[in-house]
């Protein structure tokens, strides 16, 4: 079967909103792989990326900060390590209660507040937070209208200045990851593949976790000009990972100091080059109210 619309209405476990979230993808969270999704080579890379570019963006600490869709909590424990305020909402109970123990385990630093919730119906006030990390809530929002609202959301709350980082999973990553990791050749996910490269929307019908759940697969100029189309000044799309997600040794070579600087200096150098802007596992357009 594959899931369709009515599937997307269903409500989650989140009382206080009034969105659904498709149950594929609560029950996809819910098996808890997310907390460990950032600890190998690929995953770190993504990490140190994510960072060093919100790093260029943030105020000096310590700026309020938003973490929406922010899942087990590792971007927000890292910015209020730094000293930032920052509080975090997700639509995944799991998720809200492992940012919970992360949070107090670094009781000097906790996260000033964590809680259920929606991109697309914030409870912060108005003109009220100096920067909202937006790494995930896009993936799963597969209309563009609850992407739109998702963004307005952000500026809404956001001051004067205040930037959104806004991440996409690229329309081309599950045509890399497939041909990589060797499952291209299962016709079930060569459809779902397929299916990716035609329209972006990812859907998995089958019960292979591996494959993902349902998802949209942002080409670069959509993640872009949706940030555009929220009233945002674009100051760039970027790519995450970019081309280093192909490396067949990647594990070996993270390992050593000197290759994992050299990957980090030849991704950043062609970063938002237009031409290979797709060929990474994720894609970041940063927006300035
Ligand atoms: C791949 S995880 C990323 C978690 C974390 N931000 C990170 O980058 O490590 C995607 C997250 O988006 C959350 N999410 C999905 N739909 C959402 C929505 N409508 N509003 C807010 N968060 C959402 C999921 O619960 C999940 O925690």
């Amino acid at each position: 079967m594959e899931y369709g619309i009515e599937s997307e209405r269903q409500m989650t476990n989140s009382e206080d909103n009034h969105f659904s979230l498709p149950h594929e993808v609560t029950r996809y969270y819910e098996e808890g792989l997310e907390a460990q999704r950032l600890s190998g080579a690929l995953g770190q890379l993504e990490l140190l990326r994510t960072k060093e570019i919100i790093d260029r963006y943030l105020p000096v600490p310590p700026a309020t900060i938003l973490d929406v869709g922010g899942g087990p909590g590792v971007y927000a424990c890292w910015l209020a390590r730094d000293g930032h305020k920052v509080h975090l909402i997700d639509p995944v109970p799991l998720h809200v209660e492992q940012a919970r123990q992360a949070s107090e385990g670094q009781p000097e630093c906790q996260i000033a507040s964590i809680s259920l919730g929606d991109a697309r119906k914030l409870h912060q006030p108005d003109v009220s937070v100096d920067a909202v990390l937006m790494l995930g809530p896009l993936y799963h929002l597969t209309d563009r209208e609850d992407r739109l609202l998702a963004l307005r959301e952000a500026y809404r709350v956001l001051k004067k200045n205040g930037h959104v980082f806004a991440v996409g999973i690229s329309r081309f990553a599950s045509l890399l990851d497939g041909l990589d990791r060797g499952i291209l050749s299962d016709p079930k996910f060569m459809r779902i593949v397929q299916r990716d490269l035609t329209n972006g929307q990812h859907r998995n019908p089958t019960n292979e976790l591996s494959y993902f759940t349902t998802a949209f697969f942002h080409h670069p100029e959509e993640l872009a000009s949706e940030v555009l189309e929220t009233g945002f000044h674009l100051e760039k799309t970027l790519s995450i990972e970019g081309f280093a997600a192909l490396l067949h040794d990647l594990d070996e070579r993270w390992d050593d100091q000197d290759h994992r600087t050299l990957i980090m200096d030849a991704v950043r150098w062609v970063e938002d080059e237009p031409s290979i802007l797709g060929i990474t596992g994720h894609l970041m357009a940063i927006g300035r109210k």
